[in-house]
């Protein structure tokens, strides 16, 4: 997996909504199957799958769309946010639009959940009929660092992660604990309470190939620690 090609798309996509009829080339499936076939899990020990379906399965303005389903263990959204930014990257970095969908999910009685498997979120993405690419990160609407960490040292890490897409862009990440040992926690927002987890997996995404970026590794670890009040814990990464 090429992780720099995957950080760098972080400060470039953008939600594509507008789709035109050509269909990817088979190379281009074929390339997305293989990616999807070797993305790393947030939580390993998590089962999942991610099914390729058409508009007619999933109704959303995009031609085809992925679908992932996990097994319900704690973390599942939050690991199933982080294996499905490394698509989005993937895809806005080879040209191909695409927008998470919250909302959307295959038409009932269309598709069976695998086994032991619950459906979690989509990815919907086709060919662009639009502009696809930021050209500057000004054009992004984000929180400042401020907003999101009161670890100064930590703020070249986290420029990237702010930009992290989130559901009615609510971006609720916060990341406290120090260099080394980060503590992300989230706002509570109790209407989009599920998506908020799918965005922390996101954001942790965007927030290990920022340090992978800084010649630094992430572990992960889940053992509760204090967070600020009205915040709920998620992980901590340990940075080496
Ligand atoms: C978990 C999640 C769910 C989302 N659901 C929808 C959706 O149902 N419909 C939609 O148009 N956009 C959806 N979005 C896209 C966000 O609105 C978008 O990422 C955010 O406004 C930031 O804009 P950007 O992606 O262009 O940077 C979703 C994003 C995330 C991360």
């Amino acid at each position: 997996m090429d992780y720099e090609a995957l950080y760098q798309a972080i400060s470039h996509r953008r939600s594509v909504r507008k789709y035109d009829d050509t269909p990817l080339t088979q190379d281009a499936l074929d390339a997305l199957k293989k990616f999807i076939s070797e993305l790393k899990p947030l939580i390993p020990d998590i089962r999942t799958e991610i099914k390729l379906l058409p508009q007619s399965i999933v109704k959303t303005n995009a031609p085809q769309s992925l679908c992932i389903y996990s097994e319900k263990k704690d973390g599942y959204r939050m690991n199933a946010g982080f294996l499905m930014e490394q698509v989005d990257l993937y895809l806005s970095a080879n040209n191909i639009g695409a927008c998470w969908r919250g909302g959307s999910r295959p038409s009932k009685g269309s598709v069976e959940a695998p086994a032991g498997m619950v459906f979690v979120i989509t990815l919907s993405f086709g060919t662009p009929a639009q502009e696809m690419h930021r050209k500057n990160v000004s054009e992004f609407k984000r929180n400042s660092l401020n907003d999101i960490s009161p670890v100064s040292d930590l703020y070249h890490i986290l420029e990237p992660v702010r930009l992290a897409p989130s559901a009615l862009n609510k971006q609720p990440w916060y990341f406290g604990g120090s260099a080394d040992r980060i503590v992300v926690s989230r706002k509570k927002h109790p209407l989009i309470d599920k998506m908020n987890q799918v965005d922390i997996g996101i954001a942790l995404c965007c927030l290990w190939l920022s340090l992978k970026h800084q010649g630094k590794e992430a572990a992960f670890d889940f053992t509760p620690s204090p967070v600020p009040g009205k915040h709920i814990f998620m992980a901590n990464v340990n940075v080496a």
